[in-house]
């Protein structure tokens, strides 16, 4: 029998990047990888493969839903119907709610939230068919706190929050596990704009590989148990 397939979006970089490398290092699986930036899942997939594991790279913007419709063709052409999915795309902006625009809120809601519903969508008709399969949400701590500045990624991962507990209860009597993972400040690429200096991130931010460490740990749990939530914060508390 195949090795499990692995989706994850936004596996180029960041925690996307850290959740492929922590499944390459575990083994016994094969991965998917999905993000607009070529170079960057080219270069996780090459990261994956050195550590023994199938991946492919497929550009994809996860926002479109033609551009996801191509993926899952492309997908199950290549590798087959995959067993877990990881809606890790994402895009932070920080602005206050009266400087933002229409546009500014629509690219949030689409990266964040329209994303994991389009790729959810899209593969999980076939999880429920065969009876198993694991969606993992990467919503935020975002979806339960509030942080002045984040009127539309508030709204994109609080309503990623509702969507996947419905999605849970609407799954769960078809074999499907739905998981939801709300990290803190996670140190990536994504706190290059927010003008805290590099020391302060890299003592106060939780490191990416922890946060794919505490996934895989939840992923690796039998099909019959799930864990619905993880809510992962650093140790010294936000930022
Ligand atoms: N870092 C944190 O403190 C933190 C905390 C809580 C939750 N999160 C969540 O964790 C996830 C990963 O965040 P991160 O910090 O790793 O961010 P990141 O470093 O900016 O990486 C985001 C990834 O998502 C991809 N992406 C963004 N928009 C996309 C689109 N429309 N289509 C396809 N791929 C897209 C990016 O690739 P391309 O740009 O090449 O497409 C990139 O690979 C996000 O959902 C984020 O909201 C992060």
């Amino acid at each position: 029998m195949d090795k499990p397939l692995i989706l994850i979006t936004g596996g180029g970089r960041g925690i996307g990047a850290a959740i492929a490398l922590a499944f390459a290092q575990r083994g016994g699986c094969r991965l998917a990888l999905s993000a607009r930036s070529t170079d960057q899942l080219e270069a996780t997939a090459q990261a994956c493969e050195k550590l023994g594991v199938e991946a492919r790279a497929y550009p994809c913007d996860v926002s479109d839903p033609d551009a996801v419709a191509a993926l899952a063709e492309a997908v199950r052409t290549a590798q087959g119907e995959p067993d877990t999915v990881v809606n890790n795309a994402g895009y932070f902006l920080g602005k206050p709610f009266l400087e933002l625009s229409t546009e500014d809120f629509d690219t949030v809601i689409a990266a964040n939230l329209r994303s994991a519903f389009l790729v959810s969508q899209a593969f999980a008709p076939a999880m429920a068919e065969r009876g198993q399969g694991t969606l993992i949400n990467i919503a935020s701590s975002a979806s339960r706190k509030i942080f002045p500045g984040m009127a539309a990624y508030s709204s994109a991962k609080y309503g990623l929050l509702g969507m996947t507990r419905v999605m849970r209860q609407e799954l769960m009597s078809q074999g499907v596990r739905v998981l939801c993972i709300l990290p803190g400040p996670t140190l990536t690429d994504a706190w290059n704009q927010s003008g805290i200096d590099e020391a302060t991130l890299r003592e106060r931010l939780m490191p990416a590989e922890d946060v794919a460490q505490a996934i895989v740990n939840a992923w690796e749990l039998p099909a019959k148990t799930v864990v619905d939530e993880i809510y992962l914060q650093p140790l010294s508390g936000d930022l």
